[in-house]
């Protein structure tokens, strides 16, 4: 199977009329244009200018329900805690903690803006290889449900604090099994060479040192493999040492009450096949059940990743000799993700006159002095003209979240449209909030 997007071949892109057939929350409306759930994304740019970030509130619930349905239906009794670094926007967060999502955090921000959003400390899992011991305390102080610890030293450190602080740390030790999961290597997390988790070699040992350590409370096993997963293979044999090891830990006498599954299930950015959560909850099911162990898991992406787009208008259509460029006023410091994984997004026309137009390749481009500004190479577009409005899709997971005010481009605004109305959740970003907090000399 074809992993990283750069393996696929520019013939084979979905045209913008498939992509938007295969997501349920898109219609493209003779009147209207575009629509994310009946809402015009014409009449949002309209108010709120581009570029723009819009949500669907009923996209992020359905996908939650999706996902602890297929847990269920797998006989599983599985807690998802939202990996808050795909979004971690109060709003995102606060939506799927009331729909019963707990949080995964990886910086004491990231904790702080899971209480705010109103995540119980007890549905907090703190994970991240390099926790300072400021981090720690804060995580003690709250006394939040689990903190993965990665390494011996990191273990040392927490065991200090929490004796310090006179408090049981309850702790799972994240594993590495060393499987290769298949996604772009900058975002592969599970091989031995990565630098997540615990040797799985080291692994029991580091178990029963961390039960005799009298404020350590190890409570499971914790894994995550990699982020757009798209085979369940590298799951599966990821979970099966787990499993080995939950067996081999309890023969040398301790408990293990839990297993944290980590998250990275990809989504079909390119209309590919994709896994879906019966499929995952299947691998988890596959190796856990009847184990007598609490699970959870770590999803970030599959949540919140097709549940959001960036609207973006056309600046100006360049021609050279070789190549239509199409520049938008949304650029890399908005979306990395092309520049940094050379990451495909569906991008589609926003008005239904553009939508019908005849397709022919052009560059998407941003407006930033780099030419990894570039949302997409070869893409077949119909002609787009100045002030043409365009939606980069499944934007939701690792969009705004990884922007940049690089090039002294403001954030920004945010959108959540949910059923017929719309919100903004974040202003625009003003200049003057641009240099806040700078000094002149
Ligand atoms: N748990 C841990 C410990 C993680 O490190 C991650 C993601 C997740 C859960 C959630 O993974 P997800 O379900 O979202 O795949 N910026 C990259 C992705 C980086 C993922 C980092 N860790 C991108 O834009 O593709």
């Amino acid at each position: 199977m074809a992993s990283h997007d750069t393996d696929f071949d520019p013939k084979d892109d979905p045209t913008p009329a498939e992509l938007i057939a295969a997501r349920g929350d898109l219609t493209m409306n003779a009147m209207d244009g575009l629509t994310l759930d009946g809402v015009p994304l014409n009449s949002i740019a309209e108010t709120v200018g581009t570029p723009t970030w819009v949500y669907s509130a009923g996209t992020l619930r359905a996908r939650y329900r999706a996902l602890a349905k297929a847990l269920k239906d797998a006989g599983l009794d599985a807690q998802p805690h939202y990996a808050v670094k795909a979004n971690d926007h109060l709003a995102i967060i606060g939506l799927l903690a009331r729909e019963g999502a707990g949080a995964d955090v990886v910086s004491e921000g990231e904790l702080r803006r899971a209480r705010r959003a109103g995540v119980p400390a007890s549905h907090i899992v703190y994970s991240g290889v390099g926790k300072s011991a400021r981090e720690l305390t804060l995580a003690l102080t709250e006394d939040i449900g689990q903190i993965n610890i990665e390494s011996a030293e990191e273990l040392a450190m927490l065991s200090a604090i929490a004796t310090a602080m006179n408090r049981v740390a309850r702790v799972a030790l994240r594993v590495n099994p060393d499987v290769e999961a298949g996604g772009h290597a900058k975002i592969s997390t599970g091989r031995a060479t990565d630098k997540f988790g615990i040797a799985y070699d080291d692994a029991a040992a580091l178990y029963a040192h961390a039960a005799s350590l009298p404020c350590i409370q190890p409570i499971g096993l914790a894994t995550h493999i990699g982020s757009q997963i798209l085979d369940l293979g590298p799951y599966r044999d990821a979970y099966a040492r787990i499993a080995d090891l939950v067996r081999m830990i309890r023969e040398a006498g301790h408990r293990v009450d839990s297993v944290d599954c980590g998250g990275g299930l990809g989504i079909p950015y390119r209309n590919q096949p994709a896994p879906s959560p019966a499929g995952l909850a299947g691998a988890i099911r596959g190796a856990f059940h009847n184990m007598d162990v609490t699970l959870s898991l770590e999803p970030g992406r599959w949540l919140v990743g097709p549940a959001g787009l960036l609207l973006a208008s056309v600046v100006l259509v360049k021609q050279t000799p070789l190549t239509r460029f199409v520049v938008l006023d949304a650029a890399m410091n908005d979306l990395v993700r092309p520049a940094m994984y050379d990451a495909w997004h569906g991008i589609v026309p926003v008005s239904a006159i553009d939508a019908v137009g005849p397709l022919s390749a052009a560059d998407i481009v941003g407006p930033i002095c780099e030419s990894g500004d570039t949302f997409a190479r070869d893409r077949q577009m119909p002609p787009l003209t100045p002030g043409a409005r365009v939606a980069i899709l499944d934007a939701g997971a690792y969009g705004a979240v990884m922007s940049s005010p690089y090039n002294a481009r403001p954030r920004a605004a945010e959108v959540m449209v949910d059923g017929e109305t719309w919100t903004v959740i974040r202003d625009r970003q003003s200049y003057e909030d641009l240099w806040a907090g700078e000094r002149l000399s």
